[in-house]
C-alpha cells in the first residue's frame, strides 16, 4: 500500500502542473482563471489569450498526464495482489489517472483552483485503452462538431467513461475508479450543465474569440 500512495501523491503533484495556470501566470502575466468562464482549461485560456501558447496548454496538461501514468506504472504494476481479475496496468493507470485529475482540478499550488480535468482525461482514456479512448473521445468529439458546445462533449465523457470502462473490463474495481473519475468531471461541469440546460451555455468557433 506504500507504493500505492506514493503513486498516487506523485500523480497528484504532477497533475497540480495545471498548463492554463501555469502559462497563463508565467508567460502572459495574468491569470486565465480571471477571465471568461473562470475555468482554468485549454477552451478558457484559447477563448481569451488564443495564439501559439495554447500549445503550450497543450503539451504540460498532456505530459503531465502521461509522467503521471509512467511513474504510476513504474511504482505498482508487478507490485499489486495477485489475483485481480484485471490487467494491472489497468488498475495502475486508472490509480494514478484519478489522482492526476485531482491535482489538476485542485492544485495545491494554486489555490485548488484548477480545470475540469478533459484534456488530461482525454490523455488519460489513450494510455488506458484504445476503446475506452475510443468511445470518450469519438462521443465527446461528435457532440463538439454538432452541437458547438464543448462543455456537452466534456460533460459526456462522465458517463462514456464508466460505461466504456464496464465493457472493457467487467471489474467492479475498475469501474469503481471510472465512476469516481466520471463523478469528479460532471462535478466539476455542473455550472456549465445547468447553463446548457438554460440555454446559456456558450458555443466555441476555432475563429472567434469571446469577450
Ligand atoms: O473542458 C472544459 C470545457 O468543457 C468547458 O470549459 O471554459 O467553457 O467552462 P469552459
Amino acid at each position: 500500500w506504500i507504493r500505492a500512495v506514493a503513486a498516487a501523491a506523485i500523480a497528484y503533484f504532477c497533475g497540480c502542473f495545471n498548463g492554463a495556470v501555469i502559462v497563463s501566470k508565467y508567460i502572459l502575466r495574468d491569470d486565465v482563471r480571471t477571465h471568461g468562464s473562470g475555468n482554468a482549461g485549454l477552451t478558457n485560456f484559447y477563448r481569451t489569450f488564443g495564439g501559439p501558447l495554447t500549445f503550450g496548454v497543450i503539451l504540460t496538461d498532456v505530459l503531465k498526464a502521461i509522467v503521471a501514468l509512467v511513474v504510476g506504472g513504474w511504482l505498482l504494476v508487478g507490485h499489486l495482489p495477485a489475483g485481480l481479475p484485471g490487467p494491472q496496468e489497468a488498475y495502475s493507470d486508472y490509480w494514478a489517472g484519478l489522482f492526476c485529475l485531482l491535482g489538476h482540478m485542485f492544485p495545491c499550488m494554486f489555490q485548488f483552483k484548477g480545470g475540469k480535468g478533459i484534456l488530461s482525461g482525454g490523455t488519460i482514456v489513450i494510455m488506458i485503452d484504445w476503446r475506452v479512448a475510443l468511445v470518450a473521445w469519438g462521443g465527446f468529439l461528435i457532440l463538439v462538431l454538432l452541437t458547438r458546445y464543448v462543455s456537452l462533449g466534456s460533460s459526456s465523457t462522465g458517463v462514456t467513461v464508466p460505461i466504456s470502462t464496464w465493457l472493457v473490463y467487467h471489474d467492479g474495481i475498475l469501474l469503481l475508479l471510472s465512476i469516481i473519475i466520471g463523478g469528479l468531471i460532471l462535478w466539476k461541469h455542473r455550472g456549465n450543465i445547468q447553463r446548457l440546460l438554460a440555454g446559456t451555455e456558450s458555443k466555441f468557433y476555432f475563429h472567434k474569440k469571446v469577450k
